[in-house]
């Protein structure tokens, strides 16, 4: 069928044109105004009408700062709304589409039936194991079903599940696990990348010894015999298992969920959501910013790992009965065709990505598209960091034929679902500009004192009571961070990210703090600052990001020796060390060995320095500095004069 225009361009600003209207869902921008008048009402009535609550709250926002309830004394279950619901309604509906690496492999479609099946089994699994509600279940697998039905049966329980992506190294899980003291971990003896199988279960192995773990389940993917007294198999088990589980009655305001992510230190934080809130803003953002309607097949590309896999993969989809498609490997494999041979097979309708994909596969050239036929598309829309110009306007024309909106939408792991994007039936779609808060919130632009910049100047992107639903409801155990971090501002909650408005829209530039986004991926220079200065030949060190034409930002590290020189072994040696530490995600690009690093008096490295002349700038305030002449021997490692 002849792709049909959904979009009209005016100037270099597109909208939607009337039969894009005419479908979608919120049609008129009147919802901003409306929404605003009463905030906490219009989230009610939101949170009313698409989720199922088994006793109503008394209180719908109760605000303490730093803290804010939503939906106080309202009870539910969150595993009820994203899958009983529809196993009754729609039994024989495709829940998951599963696309496995191996092209020898064939995709699995698995009913709403079925996972409620499968996912009843697994709660008694988990519960002959002692999981009961609020114990944390520590997640450590692959894009493949299990996962969806780990997490949805921690759910089921009332347990706190805690993902942890599978491509970081054992070190990093093992901190997750001592931080959250999980009693179980569920792993795969690993997974499909690049036509390899990639190991899980000796990193889950390693990760969990000596820790709060007292059982590993442990799916075959690979075909693996699982041995031992702390080894379950997970397929084993679930056949084993009866197949009736109860949802349990929670709290709106009970933790569903613990997410780590990195922040200013080197530990990553536990960010806890509730699970009333989290599900309001995960139904409702689904549904408008993607305009899905029941026949809609979403892909949503992140790993569950982080919170857009969370969110966007598995439960906004599921908590509106769509069907939801995840991949289990690598883009390029075994060519660059193989995303858009996915979305053709499987007439996806909904695709989100990362700029970071669009850029790499515009590098590859066009011809790989024009393999494929696209037509199925609807929406497209991005996540995880700044686009730029040319990549936007790719995806609309290349991918989209200037057919479908593109929702560049922002949000963080701590917001649990988006919060500014332009909805697709009200536009505009400007290349670089995420848009408007979405209904019922409000982002404001602050300077450093906390004062509202109204004239379009750049400044701090703050949120303004009543906080969205979704958001965080505290660091895990860390009520001090948790306050240092996101309340400087006090009445407003600080995203650490710089922006400026532009017609009413809103701008979003990047992060203020020392936050590296990497291909998406969030990142603290100060945990590669650790991981790198526990190797012993390290006396110190200091690592900042810089531009990347395809993963958006790299780290870059300078390292001084306790003694000797640097070599090129050496290099690969400490990148190895920030794979066990970290993973290979957190790679620097380059490591440059230098014999000092600029400090103010006072001993502060000063990375806006090194930055400066990475971007072959003159750094500027030199005179502040303790040992100004180290710029200049920086400048010659960096120029490769030494
Ligand atoms: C950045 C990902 C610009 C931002 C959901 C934020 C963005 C951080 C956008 C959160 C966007 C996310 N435009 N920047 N559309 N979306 N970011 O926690 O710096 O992995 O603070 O959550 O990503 O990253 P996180």
């Amino acid at each position: 069928m002849a792709a049909k225009k959904y979009i009209v361009k005016k100037g270099k600003v597109y909208w939607p044109n009337e039969e894009m209207k005419k479908i979608a869902w919120v049609k008129s921008d009147k919802i901003y105004r409306e929404a605003s008048k009463s905030p906490v009402k219009f989230w009610e009535k939101l949170a009313k009408e698409g989720i199922d609550w088994e006793k109503k709250w008394d209180k719908a926002y109760e605000e303490k700062l730093p803290y804010f309830k939503w939906f106080k004394g309202g009870k539910l279950n969150f595993c009820h709304n994203a899958l009983d619901r529809w196993a009754k309604e729609t039994p024989n509906k495709t829940a998951l589409i599963w696309i496995p690496e191996p092209l020898s492999e064939r995709p699995l479609k698995i009913t709403y039936m079925q996972l409620y099946d499968a996912v009843n089994r697994f709660s008694n699994v988990l519960k002959a194991q002692g999981i009961k509600k609020g114990d944390v279940v520590a997640i450590y697998l692959p894009m493949i079903p299990e996962s969806l039905i780990a997490m949805l049966a921690c759910t089921r329980i009332g347990a706190i599940h805690s993902v942890v992506f599978s491509a970081f190294s054992a070190d990093a899980l093992r901190a997750r696990i001592e931080d959250g003291e999980a009693k179980i971990l569920i792993t795969a003896d690993g997974y499909y990348r690049r036509g390899k199988p990639e190991d899980l279960l000796h990193k889950a192995k390693k990760a969990a010894k000596r820790t709060t773990v007292k059982r590993i389940i442990v799916v075959s993917r690979l075909g693996q015999k699982i041995r031992g007294r702390k080894f379950l198999d997970f397929g084993e088990e679930i056949k084993k298992a009866d197949l009736c589980y109860p949802p349990a009655t929670v709290n709106s305001e009970d933790v569903m969920f613990i997410l780590y992510t990195s922040g200013t230190t080197g530990k990553p934080k536990g960010i806890v959501h509730d699970t009333g809130g989290y599900a309001v803003q995960a139904y409702w953002t689904t549904k408008w910013n993607f305009n899905l309607h029941n026949d809609d097949i979403i892909w949503c590309t992140a790993d569950i790992g982080w919170i857009t896999g969370h969110t966007y993969a598995f439960y906004g989809p599921l908590l509106n009965g769509a069907t939801t498609l995840i991949y289990e490997g690598s883009p390029d494999y075994p060519d660059f065709g193989r995303w858009w041979k996915i979305i053709e097979e499987n007439h996806v309708t909904v695709f989100y990505t990362a700029p970071t994909a669009i850029r790499m596969f515009r590098k590859e050239g066009d011809s790989w598209l024009k393999k494929y036929n696209l037509d199925s598309l609807r929406v497209l829309a991005t996540v995880g960091e700044p686009i730029d110009e040319e990549a936007w306007l790719w995806y609309l024309k290349k991918v989209g034929k200037e057919r479908c909106p593109l929702i560049d939408t922002w949000w963080q792991t701590e917001t649990g679902g988006t919060l500014i994007n332009t909805l697709p039936g009200i536009g505009p779609f400007v290349p670089t500009v995420a848009g408007k808060s979405f209904p019922g919130t409000k982002h404001i632009v602050v300077d450093e004192q906390g004062k509202e910049n109204k004239k379009g100047e750049s400044g701090y992107l703050v949120q303004v009571s009543p906080f969205a639903p979704g958001m965080l409801h505290g660091i895990y155990k860390n009520h001090k961070k948790y306050v240092e971090t996101y309340w400087r501002f006090k009445k407003y909650y600080d995203t650490s990210d710089g922006a400026y408005l532009r017609n009413g829209l809103i701008r979003v530039t990047g992060r203020t703090d020392d936050v590296m986004k990497v291909a998406g991926h969030r990142l603290a220079t100060a945990e590669l600052e650790n991981a790198i200065n526990e190797n012993k030949k390290v006396n110190e060190c200091a690592v900042v990001p810089i531009p990347h034409e395809i993963k958006g930002q790299v780290p870059i590290a300078f390292v001084v020796l306790k003694g000797g020189k640097g070599s090129e072994e050496l290099e690969q040696e400490l990148k190895r060390h920030v794979d066990q530490k970290i993973g290979p995600t957190a790679r620097p690009e380059r490591i440059f060995f230098v014999s000092d690093l600029p400090k103010t008096r006072s001993g502060k490295i000063m990375r806006r320095i090194l930055k400066d002349i990475l971007k072959k700038e003159e750094p500027q305030g030199l005179m502040t500095l303790l040992n100004p002449e180290a710029v200049e021997s920086i400048k010659d490692v960096v120029a490769g004069n030494q």
